[in-house]
């Protein structure tokens, strides 16, 4: 008994998926702060994912998941942690089963394809699966839809996803926190994201509340 539940809290894994939506960035800070803060990254890009970063940096991503790892590790400067990627269409690999116990799912960036076909359940590939498997264990699945003006199409199939279960996080900094960076700008991101996992990244200062009398306060009252 002891063991299982030695077992049970040693679970750390979390499926990230990578889909073909603008904003690459906010996938390598993710496996960044995931890796450093000890937890077991299962990744799948999808196959338009691998264009999309050739767009933004003219790199390939390796389709090799071996290959894949070192390229991640690269891009985000991290060594630690443990990495497993998985390829696009490997719809028999651990996280496109149930079985297979995660705390959660993130699809960061998330393309309205994606978002599209999450929500019709027609897992086509192993993102897609991995996503669809989520919530139908009733674990948690957070989107991180990237596109902007949203179609009604868009909006509707959020909102099948969130009435699903799925918690919807939009790529959509924040400025109170006094950005000076693009990182700034993402990270802010990233922490709401991870917090709808119970996730504290404890990489940006957050809100404590205006601090009373601080100077000009009542200046329009
Ligand atoms: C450079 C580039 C940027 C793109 N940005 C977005 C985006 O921000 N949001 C989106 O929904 N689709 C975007 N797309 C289109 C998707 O990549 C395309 O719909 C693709 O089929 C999505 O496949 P996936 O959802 O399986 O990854 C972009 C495509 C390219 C080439």
């Amino acid at each position: 008994m002891e063991s299982l539940i030695n077992k049970m809290s040693e679970n750390r894994a979390i499926a990230l998926g990578v889909s073909g939506a603008s904003g690459m960035i906010y996938a390598v800070r993710s496996i960044k702060f995931l890796l450093q803060n000890n937890y077991n990254v299962e990744l799948v890009a999808s196959k338009s994912a691998i264009m999309v970063w050739q767009s933004e940096n003219l790199g390939n991503i390796p389709a090799n998941p071996r290959q894949q790892e070192q390229f991640w590790r690269e891009q985000c400067q991290e060594n630690g942690g443990k990495l497993r990627c998985h390829q696009w269409s490997d719809i028999g690999a651990n996280i496109a089963s149930g079985s297979f116990r995660t705390l959660g799912m993130v699809v960061i960036p998330c393309s309205m394809s994606t978002v599209a076909k999450i929500a019709q359940g027609l897992s086509s590939d192993l993102l897609e699966r991995a996503a669809d498997v989520h919530l139908k264990e009733g674990r948690k699945l957070i989107i991180v839809p990237r596109e902007t003006p949203f179609s009604l199409i868009h909006l509707r199939n959020l909102t099948a996803l969130a009435e699903a279960g799925a918690r919807i996080v939009p790529a959509i900094p924040a400025w109170y926190h006094q950005p000076l960076t693009i990182e700034d700008l993402v990270d802010f991101v990233i922490v709401r994201v991870f917090d709808q996992l119970d996730i504290d990244l404890d990489i940006i200062k957050r809100w404590e509340g205006r601090v009373v009398g601080a100077k000009g306060e009542d200046e329009h009252e």
